[in-house]
């Protein structure tokens, strides 16, 4: 409660709960593993995020198995967590692209949510925006994965796991190494799995008025 009445917030519910306590495990069971399915259903929980466009730019590689670990751990800074947990995603933005977006607005079409039409308004300005502008194509790759990863880490908190986000890692190693498109960038690892004992509680943060400008 103290935790809470330092944010402010009176009252609570379990998606608070669950942003206020998760943090970075350290330690994980080496021993806990999770099944496929699970795996499955943590990256639909990550795949609910919101994207520009509605492009759902991610892609979500699962390092599971005990030979996959193998080959990410060297280009990780021999991570323990990458060892440890049960998986390690390597979560993978991929560059803004406006072609896609017809695709990715189809289902929407067809379930009569939204007319045909307003695909080209949706296509046209996201054109515009991003694909003379290489910078803007990555820093949405960036964002999108970013949101993926973090929809994945409070659902693995809110199932009693430990998550670890991870910048610690050679991006061009990996980018090789599990054979990543072009246009395809590995924006951060994040390991989920069962934590054991010793991992601190999440650390204090900056002050809020240090942070908020009301204006
Ligand atoms: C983008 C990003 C990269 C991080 N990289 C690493 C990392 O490579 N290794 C690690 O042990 N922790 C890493 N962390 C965890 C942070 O150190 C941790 O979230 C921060 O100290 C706050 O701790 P808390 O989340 O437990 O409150 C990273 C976190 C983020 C968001």
């Amino acid at each position: 409660m103290s935790r809470i009445a330092t944010t402010g917030i009176t009252q609570t519910n379990a998606v608070i709960d669950c942003i206020l306590n998760r943090s970075a495990t350290k330690y994980y069971d080496p021993s806990a593993t999770l099944s496929d399915d699970e795996i499955r259903a943590l990256v639909q929980v990550g795949t609910a995020a919101p994207t520009s466009f509605h492009m759902q730019n991610w892609r979500f590689i699962a390092v599971r198995t005990r030979a996959a670990k193998a080959r990410l751990s060297p280009i990780a800074w021999n991570q323990p967590a990458i060892t440890d947990a049960a998986v390690t995603f390597i979560v993978c933005g991929q560059l803004a692209d406006s072609a896609v977006i017809p695709d990715r607005l189809a289902p929407l079409v067809e379930a009569g949510v939204m007319p045909a039409a307003m695909v080209r308004d949706w296509e046209i300005p996201a054109r515009d925006l991003y694909m003379a502008y290489p910078q803007r194509r990555r820093d949405e790759a960036v964002r999108t994965a970013t949101f993926g990863a973090a929809a994945i880490m409070y659902a693995a908190r809110s199932l009693g796991l430990g998550s670890t986000p991870m910048i610690g890692f050679d991006a061009d190693a990996v980018h090789r190494e599990f054979g990543l498109g072009e246009e395809e960038v590995p924006v951060m690892l994040l390991s989920v799995g069962v934590e054991r004992q010793g991992n601190w509680a999440q650390k204090p943060r900056r002050p809020v008025t240090d942070v908020l400008d009301l204006v």
